[in-house]
This record gives C-alpha cells, structure tokens and sequence, in this order.
C-alpha cells in the first residue's frame, strides 16, 4: 500500500501493478484452455437445432482449476454474432476486465481471438460460464467450471467416490435469435419445449409424451458409494425442481460455499444457481433409477413436457427404469412452504472454505450496514414504444464504451452514476445508470420483486449473505427476522413473485460489477445495472490496469486495431499465453533492475 502512495507518477504504478500480478502468475500454477464457439447441429428435442457449442461440443467442456491458479482462456468467437464469455460467481480480485459483460468489455465481434486471464483467488467450488449477450446462453455456450481445494485443505465431507455435473435448463427447438425476435415483437417466450440434462433430452419415461429415439443422459454408479453432483440450472428462465428416484440427496455447497449438510428428496434450483449433493447408492438397484429436472411452480398438466429425465444406472442394476416419475413437491399453489426450503440452507461455519480458517470467522451479522437499495422489479411494460423490463423503473441500456474504460480514457457522458437506491415515484425510463457504490462498504441489497415470476438475482465480483427471504414488500421491521449468525453466502439467490430477498455484501473488491436477474428474458429486457466501487483515495489506483489486450469499441473504436483470426502478429500472442507472459516478466524484471 506505501507503495500506492509514495509513487507518483501512474506510469510507474502500472509497471508495479503489472509487476505483482506478474509474481503472483509466476508463483502459481496456470491453467489454459482454448475455446472455439460455434455452431453445431443437434436434436436434442427429435427437432435438428443450430446450437452453440465449445470445441465442438455442447455443452461445453469441463474447467478444472484449483484455487490460486492462474486461468487463460483463449476464446475464438466462431460465431455470426458478438460475443462475451462471462464466469458468474469467480470473483475477479480487482479485475473487472475479464468479468466478460457489456459494462466492462467490448464484445469480440465474430472471427476474432480474445485471451481471458485471471486468477482464482480464495475460492472453491462449482459454477458455470456461459456467452452473456444476446440471449446466446439460450442456445448452449455453457460449460461446467470447478474450483477445486488445495490439497491441504480438509473438505468437510469424506472425499466423494466420483464426481458428476450435471447442466439442467429449460429448453426451446426455436434458436436464440428467434427467441430474441420474440421478445422485440413485445411478445412473452412462452413455454419451453423441455428440459435438457447435459444437453440431452428426456429419457422415453413415457411413450406418449416423449418421442422415440431422443438421446438421454445416463449416470453409472456403482451400489454403496457416494458420490457429489454439481447441478447447475443453466436455462432460459424456468426454475427447475431436481430430484433422483429412491435417493437422498445431501445439500453441501451452494455457488463456492458449504452449507450445513442437510438431506432433501427434491430440491429446487433456480436459473443461474449452482449446488452439489451427496448422493449414495443405497438402493437394492431392483431396475435403474429416474434423475428429474422439471419445471417448478406451474401446472404441470400442461407444462408435462417441460420435465428432463435422465438415468441413475448402478453397474448390478437389474432392468430399465418403469414407472411414473418420482412426484414432484406437491405445494405448487401454496409457495408459502416451497419458501422454507431456501431459507433452510445455512452456512457450515466450522467448515474451512478456501483457506484453512473457518468460514464463520467473519461476522458479518455485527457489521453496520452503510447503504441499503431496494431494488424493485416490475411486470415488463411499454417504454418509448418497446417491451422493457424495470429495476427501480429504469430498464438498463448498456454503454457504448465500457464503464471504466471510458474512465480511463476521458470518454465523457457513457453513463451516469445515479441509480436511485430505492424507488422513486416517476415515469419508467431507459438510461444507463449506474450504483455509485461506497468503497468498504457494508451494503443491504432489497430485492423486491413485484413481477409475476420467479426471478434469481447474481452480483458479479462479489458472494453476498442471505440474510432474510420472506413475502409482501419489505419494511425496516423485516430485518427484525434477518439471520445474523449462519446465513449462507452465494452469488445468485432467488427472489419469490410477490416477495424479496434481503442480502449483504462487504464491497472490498474494487471494479465494475454487474448486478443483475439471471432470467434471460428479463435480462435482455433491461434488469440490470452495476455497482461502481473505486477507493476515492486512491483514484480507482489499486483496480488492475486494462490488460494489455483490451479490446476499444464505441466512443474509442478508432484506437482499436484489426485483431481477427487473419492478423497473424495479433494471434501470435493470442494463441500464447505463456509466451506473453514471459514477455511480460523479462520486462518487469528488467524494469526491476534499473528502477
Ligand atoms: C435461428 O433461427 C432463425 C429463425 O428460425 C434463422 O433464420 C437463423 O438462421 C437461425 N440461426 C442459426 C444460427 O441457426
Ligand atoms: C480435476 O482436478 C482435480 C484436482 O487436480 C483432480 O483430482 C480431478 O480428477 C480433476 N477432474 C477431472 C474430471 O479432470
Ligand atoms: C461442518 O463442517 C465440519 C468441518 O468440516 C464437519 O465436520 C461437519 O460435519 C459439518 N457439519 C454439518 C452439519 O454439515
Ligand atoms: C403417459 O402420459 C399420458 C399423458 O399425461 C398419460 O395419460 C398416460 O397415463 C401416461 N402413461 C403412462 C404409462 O404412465
Ligand atoms: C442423509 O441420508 C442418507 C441416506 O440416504 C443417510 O445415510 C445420512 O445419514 C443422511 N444424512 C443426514 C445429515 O441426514
Ligand atoms: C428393492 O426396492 C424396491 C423399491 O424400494 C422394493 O419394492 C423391492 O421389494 C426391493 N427388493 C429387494 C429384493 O429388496
Ligand atoms: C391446469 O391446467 C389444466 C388444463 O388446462 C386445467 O384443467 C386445470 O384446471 C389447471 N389446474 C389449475 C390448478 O389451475
Ligand atoms: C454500529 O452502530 C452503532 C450505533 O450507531 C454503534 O454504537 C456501534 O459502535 C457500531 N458498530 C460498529 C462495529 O461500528
Ligand atoms: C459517489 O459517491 C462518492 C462517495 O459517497 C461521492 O463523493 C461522489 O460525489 C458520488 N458521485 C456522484 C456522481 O454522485
Ligand atoms: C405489486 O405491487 C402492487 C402495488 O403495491 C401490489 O398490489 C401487487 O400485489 C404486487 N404484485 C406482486 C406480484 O408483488
């Protein structure tokens, strides 16, 4: 920190900055990947389908990292659109750069490379990455990303005899651009055409609901071990009920953090939410066992197709699975008690995250809260003429220059720092405005959502404590009820229709960071904004510099050079992380030697 002050003039704090996370990269271990998105033809659903694949692949391929390491991931956009890859829940330390939003960063239009690079700071776990513009997610470019342990820190359960993921999400045979058009058209997205497990449709539970020859996920287990699945709701906008026939399954971690371990026949996961389970095969494997993801909260005579079915197979099982599926909860008109589950789930505080010191050390129930906003969201309603969704009755118009690049280069005028912190009792507008947020700060975010539909909420750069759920509108009395002592901390919460959600978060990482409804259609309607946190003090100094492939668009499109896959001297670097690092070190240390 001496070092932030003593120095004067930036080129020489850009060199130091440059130079620690150099070190840093040095030290730990680096991951990299190459990601090449496009499009690939499958039919999940019997109806041949353009969807986005990585590599080929869809769903995309496994991340496997462990805390600390350092993560490149070279992403070639394939597609016939701009493209951003965003990894909600990987808290970027001071580095909204690679967050992979509007906000921060230029898109990467189609035909060019562009280089994520990040390290895993401080956290474990299981989260998704997926595109973040233009509804894209609602045609795959999602993927599994784990958080591993070190080797030195306890898990607190025994360590499991395999590990599964498995990407649940509700499914449409129409592609994301017609699903866009839609919305544009100010129509609704109607019901999904399914569900998929790991990109597959439903197993044929039902020969007159489901059509012959689908490809179905299926699960092989052997009889008396147990094993952890990460479930991550990857979909539009349905929120799912997961559930495995005959089996227990064992809540330990939500989105990076452990839970108190607790046993549910179903549970629900919202869009964008991750969690894993124990599960253990303790059944008598008489036939194979029903995996189910349906749709949760709606009439299930007429949403019965919108059920993702997959197979538990144990390797003595003795025949196919029969039968209807395992009942789903039966309280979908009576969402009073369907609340009770997400506020069960509280946080192990004498579980080690991370590091080896227990999660509960931070007591965030005695901290002075600095600044509450209460967020509220409305039905989506007409503005200028067009379908738009609301926080706060402004619908959120992302800047043609990112957020801090138009900072740094003295773009005036890309957006305004004036979000209201609470409703306000004026016309529904369109406008770029942003949460002036306060550095260090303790804040209380309200959600309160006053749409018709269930609604999940993420904050980018940031895990926040749950702190209180409950129904009607939020009032001061309400933090009477908040949990003080075991909240959990995630990143992505549900907010019930009619109800809010109460979360807290110490804003000690210093960026631009999203704060946003994971439910694709509100999302694009305009349900978002960021939080701008910067230490006064230090001039927004201790944030990492832009990296040295930043992309330039809008006010600043003219510094940017002609970076497609046809630039050879660009893809160079592109393709080689390692060797740029090492550019990057021979420079540092030489800069060393002669400051
Ligand atoms: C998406 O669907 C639209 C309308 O059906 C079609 O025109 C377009 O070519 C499709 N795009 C892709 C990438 O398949
Ligand atoms: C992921 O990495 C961990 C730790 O290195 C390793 O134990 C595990 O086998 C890896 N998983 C996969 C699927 O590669
Ligand atoms: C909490 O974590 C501790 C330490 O790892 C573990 O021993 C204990 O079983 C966990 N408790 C519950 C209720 O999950
Ligand atoms: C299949 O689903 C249909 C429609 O819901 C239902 O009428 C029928 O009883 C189901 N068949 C079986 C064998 O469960
Ligand atoms: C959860 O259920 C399993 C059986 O499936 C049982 O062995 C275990 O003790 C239960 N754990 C808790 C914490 O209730
Ligand atoms: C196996 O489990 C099924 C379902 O729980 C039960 O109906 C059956 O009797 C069991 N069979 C044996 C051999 O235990
Ligand atoms: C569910 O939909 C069916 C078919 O339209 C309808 O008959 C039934 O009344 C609905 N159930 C409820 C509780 O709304
Ligand atoms: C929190 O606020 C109360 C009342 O203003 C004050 O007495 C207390 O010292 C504060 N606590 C902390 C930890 O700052
Ligand atoms: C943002 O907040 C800081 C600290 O509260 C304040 O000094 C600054 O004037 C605010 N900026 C705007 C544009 O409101
Ligand atoms: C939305 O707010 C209005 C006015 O406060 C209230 O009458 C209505 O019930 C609310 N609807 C939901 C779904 O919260």
């Amino acid at each position: 920190m001496a070092l932030f002050q003593s120095s004067s003039t930036s080129l020489f704090l850009l060199i130091h900055i440059a130079l620690l996370s150099t070190l840093s990269l040095a030290a730990d271990p680096t991951v990299s990947f190459d990601f090449k998105l496009s499009y690939i033809t499958v039919s999940p659903l019997g109806v041949p389908q353009k969807v986005i694949a990585v590599n080929g692949q869809f769903p995309g391929p496994l991340v496997n990292a462990t805390t600390n390491n350092n993560v490149v991931i070279n992403v070639r956009n394939d597609l016939d659109e701009n493209l951003l890859m965003t990894w909600p829940g990987i808290q970027m330390r001071r580095n909204s750069w690679q967050d992979g939003v509007l906000g921060t960063n230029c898109p990467i239009p189609p035909n060019w490379d562009w280089t994520y690079s990040f390290q895993l700071k401080d956290q474990i776990g299981s989260f998704f990455y997926y595109p973040s513009l233009n509804l894209q997610r609602a045609s795959g470019g999602f993927g599994p990303f784990v958080i591993n342990n070190r080797a030195i820190i306890q898990i607190p359960f025994a360590q499991p005899d395999g590990d599964f993921v498995l990407l649940i999400g509700d499914w449409y045979t129409r592609n994301h651009s017609a699903l866009r058009a839609d919305l544009d058209s100010g129509k609704d997205l109607g019901m999904p055409d399914g569900v998929l497990i790991n990109g597959k449709g439903p197993y044929r539970y039902n020969t007159t609901l489901v059509p012959d020859g689908l490809p179905y996920e299926t699960i092989k287990v052997d009889p008396g071990k147990t094993y952890r699945f990460r479930v991550h709701n990857v979909g539009t906008s349905t929120s799912l009920n997961f559930r495995i026939q005959g089996h227990n399954l064992l809540l330990v971690e939500t989105e990076g953090h452990y839970t108190v371990q607790q046993n549910f026949s179903s549970f629900d996961i919202h869009v964008g939410q991750s969690c894993s389970f124990l599960v253990t095969m303790d059944q008598n494997a008489t036939s194979d066992y029903y995996i189910v993801a349906s749709a949760r909260f709606v009439n299930e005579s007429l949403w019965q197709k919108v059920t993702g079915v997959g197979i538990l197979q144990y390797s003595n099982s003795k025949g196919s699975a029969t039968g209807p599926l395992p009942e789903a909860p039966s309280d979908i008109y009576n969402q009073w008690s369907a609340m009770n589950q997400p506020k069960a789930i509280r946080q192990n505080t004498t579980a080690s995250g991370a590091r080896p010191n227990p999660q509960g050390s931070f007591h965030y129930g005695s901290i002075n809260v600095t600044d509450t906003y209460i967020l509220r969201s409305l039905p989506p309603s007409t503005i200028d003429g067009k379908l738009r969704a609301t926080l706060n009755g402004i619908s959120f118009v992302n800047p043609d220059t990112p957020i801090r690049l138009a900072d740094l280069n003295q773009v005036k005028g890309s957006y305004k720092l004036d979000f209201p912190s609470e409703p306000l009792n004026r016309p529904l507008r369109r406008d770029t405005s942003v949460i002036n947020a306060t550095y260090k700060g303790f804040i209380e975010v309200i959600l309160q959502n006053n749409d018709t539909k269930m609604q999940s909420f993420h904050m980018n750069g940031y895990s926040f404590f749950v702190v209180g759920m409950d129904w009607g509108i939020w009032s001061e009395n309400s933090r009477g009820s908040y949990n003080k002592w075991d909240s959990i901390s995630r990143s992505t919460i549900e907010v019930y229709p009619g109800g809010w959600t109460a979360v807290l978060a110490s804003l000690d990482n210093v960026g631009i960071w999203n704060l946003r409804v994971e439910n694709l259609d509100r999302w694009y309607l305009g349900q978002e904004t960021y939080m701008k946190i910067t230490n006064p003090e230090e001039n927004g100094e201790t944030e990492m510099a832009p990296p040295d492939n930043v992309l330039f668009c809008g006010a600043l499109a003219s510094k940017q050079q002609d970076r497609s896959h046809k630039d050879s001297a660009g893809s160079i670097l592109q393709g080689n992380p390692n060797l740029f690092f090492t550019v990057l070190m021979a420079v540092c240390a030489a800069v060393l030697v002669f400051s």
